[in-house]
């Protein structure tokens, strides 16, 4: 036996071993920061981002109140509490109700310093988020809708995630929505996919103030203007990052779209938004504001889905619409109701039952019961990315795994797939763990054969700086092709 080709692989594993020793070492040193700033992404090989990090909350909350103060006070109760101390800074109530002037005692039973009120002397309807987000004294505002509650960790991912442009959470339902109303036209440059904010979205304080400046620029009407939450994502002119998310309803009444009446202005107004988006495209020259019209992009489409226990975001690349959806054969932003139209003739039942009840949030939705399943079977190239926002050094943890609870046939495509992780998401290096399964039995449960428990050790140089763990598939040749069936994926630390 030749010992110069052992030579090498021996001191990798005695590597190896130095650092499962080092697992048990490090574990006293405490931690206050939660999470590292993301940088932009180096723009050359080798360069090392900076590491900076967020000590005060530059978060801005902005609640609107109408007639559901109760709903109010429970969110308020959510926004102030210690989990977002590092987030929020303050939680601006902008009360609509300009007949019932509030004031901090109404307030009270939710015990919050970081309140602000502010009375305003008529209802500006959904404007006012942006007027008050514009008036904020930080660079990011959180919005949310008076008639769900989002979850502290979910607010908490936003924020390590947002860098130069929103993020938005919506229920599954509504992520279709969006993409049946866009548009994604190479030939004009019109790019968009309308989005709502009444869910939770994380928005730039400078987009929230550079929009109102467009929107009188275009010369909006009153209620045009009022109406401002149907043509944020629009006029944009960017397709927005959307998260598939699971907010909770807050019951109350009161809603303000509601039947035919409520979705037929809705529609008005999209159109509206898309009539302008169509005007300003035509005329470059004019430098508007807000808007992105440089040039077309051609990034991936990729699904994401927010932890709901864990400040962590998946992304996946695993088909998730039918082909149809990724042409560009529309141009105009005013054909947005056309496509929507031609989308949906070719959604089947099936389908949509599956995009609605299984989506990828079920897979880090800390439930095992709940699982998120594919359309469309496992194939080469597939990818899954779980981003935990801070290197592990940072977080005091050496030893990590990437473990699954699954079906048999995505096991299989476990162990078919390569695993790798990154501090940058830009080099990657390749973990020479391997996949081990086993029958997923918890003391609580009864067994059952048909979940599997797998588990992939991360292994390999410099797993410190780690942030990003990525899956990609390797073979098409499955023995049986199945789709991916995810109860719950998540990195854990040894
Ligand atoms: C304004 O607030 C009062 C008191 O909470 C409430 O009774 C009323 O319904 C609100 N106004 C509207 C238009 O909803
Ligand atoms: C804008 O912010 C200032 C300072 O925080 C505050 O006094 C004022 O009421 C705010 N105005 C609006 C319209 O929110
Ligand atoms: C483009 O916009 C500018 C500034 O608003 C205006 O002066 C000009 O007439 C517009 N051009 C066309 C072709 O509409
Ligand atoms: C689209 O954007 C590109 C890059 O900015 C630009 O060169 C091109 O003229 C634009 N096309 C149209 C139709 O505006
Ligand atoms: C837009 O179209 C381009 C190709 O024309 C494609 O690469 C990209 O993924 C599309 N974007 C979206 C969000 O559909
Ligand atoms: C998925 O694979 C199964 C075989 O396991 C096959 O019967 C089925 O047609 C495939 N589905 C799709 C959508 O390709």
């Amino acid at each position: 036996m030749n010992l110069k080709q052992l030579g090498p692989l021996f001191s990798f594993r005695a590597l190896l071993s130095v650092s499962v020793v080092l697992c048990a070492t490090l574990l006293f040193r405490t931690n206050h920061l939660w999470f590292e700033e993301q940088q932009p992404e180096p723009s050359a090989p080798g360069l090392r981002p900076k590491t900076t990090l967020t000590l005060a909350p530059d978060v801005t909350a902005v609640l609107l109140n109408w007639a559901r103060l109760a709903n109010v006070v429970q969110i308020i109760t959510v926004l102030c509490g210690e989990a977002l101390d590092g987030v929020i800074k303050e939680v601006v109530v902008w009360n609509n109700n300009y007949s019932q002037p509030l004031g901090y005692d109404d307030l009270a039973i939710s015990n919050c310093p970081k309140l602000r009120i502010y009375n305003s002397p008529e209802n500006l309807y959904f404007q006012a988020r942006f007027i008050a987000c514009a008036n904020a004294s930080t660079p990011y505002c959180f919005i949310q809708d008076d008639d769900y509650l989002v979850k502290p960790e979910v607010i908490r991912s936003l924020r390590a995630r947002i860098r130069t442009h929103d993020i938005f959470v919506l229920p599954p339902d509504e992520v279709l929505s969006s993409h049946l109303l866009s548009i994604n036209s190479s030939s004009t440059n019109i790019t968009f996919g309308f989005s709502w904010l009444g869910y939770g979205a994380l928005i730039l304080r400078s987009h929230a103030e550079s929009f109102l400046l467009l929107l009188a620029r275009i010369g909006a009407s009153e209620e045009e203007t009022k109406m401002a939450d149907n043509y944020y994502s629009i006029l944009k002119n960017s397709f927005p990052e959307i998260w598939t998310g699971a907010p909770m309803p807050l019951f109350g009444g009161g809603a303000f779209t509601v039947g035919e009446e409520g979705v037929a202005r809705n529609r008005r107004h999209i159109a509206a938004a898309a009539k302008y988006l169509d005007a300003i495209a035509s005329n470059h020259s004019a430098g508007w504001p807000y808007v992105s019209l440089a040039s077309f992009q051609s990034e991936p489409r990729m699904e994401r889905s927010p932890c709901l226990e864990k400040t962590c975001v998946i992304e996946s690349t695993i088909q998730s619409l039918p082909d149809l959806f990724a042409t560009d054969t529309y141009r105009a932003a005013g054909e947005i109701f056309s496509r929507e139209e031609q989308l949906s003739m070719i959604l089947t039942e099936q389908f949509t039952s599956n995009y609605m009840n299984f989506p990828l949030s079920f897979a880090v939705d800390a439930n095992p019961d709940s699982f998120f399943h594919s359309a469309w079977n496992a194939t080469e190239g597939d990818m899954l990315v779980l981003d935990i926002f801070n290197h592990l050094q940072r977080m005091d943890w050496t030893c990590v795994e990437w473990s699954w609870l699954v079906d048999s046939g995505t096991a299989q495509a476990l162990r078919a797939s390569a695993y790798s992780y990154s501090s940058d998401r830009y080099r990657w290096v390749e973990s020479s763990g391997a996949v081990s399964c086993s029958t997923y039995s918890p003391k609580d449960r009864v067994s059952s054969s048909a979940v599997l428990e797998c588990r992939i050790p991360m292994e390999g140089l410099s797993l410190d700086s780690a942030r990003y763990f990525r899956l990609q598939l390797r073979e098409a040749n499955l023995m049986l092709p199945s789709p991916w069936l995810v109860y719950e994926t998540s990195i854990t630390a040894l």
